[in-house]
């Protein structure tokens, strides 16, 4: 007995898997968070299936009907926005679920963090700029463990992902001006990357509170901060990759002396 938790993409329906797609398609009973997953996926669903929306169920509720279900011998699909792995909460679902004797198995799916990159048409990770990305958060109800503190991760001056923080960019300004980050420095905020009502702002860490207020973002938005996401970063020769360059040798092309 199993289910299977399915990353559903960031919005565009076009996002899931081909894997998770075939899933859905096959499943009897689909359960998914209607705020966050697009009605146009879920839509794809076989018309006889069960459909049931968990937003207003506890965790008890939902983990009972799903046990219910597959108890049953239906196939149940729970599916999860971005990836499931990410801010998911899928491990206190899998806990009860093991309770009961039901398996679990995740079909990953594209986080919010890549398509809000691919938005803006980004690089994370530019050779001798920044090689590390942090996918993070800014504490709100949700405390973060005390070696997590913003301003302790950006200290690597590497590109930072926040996610769940769009209400919270006074204490993002505060944190990273306290690790060192110049006031300059580069903010992509990407609210509903990939839904019809996709919103980009370009800011810099100085701005970022005035211009979050002046779109009105207060949800459903990524931040990614660093110098990576430098609007001028197509123009500087200095940080182009070694793999591509021609002088390079690596496993499949030797490189030529100039
Ligand atoms: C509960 S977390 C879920 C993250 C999800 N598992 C993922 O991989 O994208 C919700 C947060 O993810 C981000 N998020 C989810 N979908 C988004 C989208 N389409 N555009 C921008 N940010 C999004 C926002 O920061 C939001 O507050």
């Amino acid at each position: 007995m199993k289910i299977y938790i399915i990353g559903a993409g960031p919005g565009d329906p076009d996002l899931i898997t081909v894997k998770g797609l075939k899933l859905l398609q096959e499943a009897d009973v689909v359960m998914y968070t209607d705020s966050l997953v697009n009605a146009d996926l879920i839509a794809k669903a076989k018309p006889e299936a069960e459909v049931i929306l968990s937003a207003g169920m506890s965790l008890e509720e939902m983990v009972e009907v799903m046990v219910d279900r597959v108890k049953a011998g239906k196939m149940v699909a729970r599916v999860h926005t971005g990836d499931p792995s990410v801010y998911g909460a899928i491990m206190e679902q899998a806990a009860l679920l093991k309770r009961e004797g039901v398996s679990y198995e995740v079909i990953p799916g594209v986080s919010s963090v890549f398509a809000s990159a691919a938005a803006i048409g980004a690089e994370l990770t530019i050779p001798e700029l920044t090689q590390t990305l942090i996918l993070t958060r800014v504490e709100g109800r949700t405390p973060m463990p005390d070696r997590e503190q913003l301003r302790d991760l950006a200290a690597h001056h590497c590109t930072l992902a926040l996610f769940l923080s769009a209400t919270l960019t006074k204490k993002i300004v505060r944190e990273l001006t306290e690790a060192g980050w110049s006031p300059q420095t580069p903010v992509a905020v990407v609210q509903r990357a990939t839904w019809p009502d996709q919103l980009i702002v370009r800011s810099t860490l100085e701005n970022l509170d005035a211009d979050m207020r002046a779109n009105g973002i207060r949800s459903h938005a990524m931040i990614l901060a660093g110098w990576a996401l430098d609007p001028d970063i197509h123009s500087r020769d200095e940080y182009r990759s070694k793999l591509y360059d021609k002088t390079f040798t690596h496993g499949y092309r030797k490189g030529v002396k100039e």
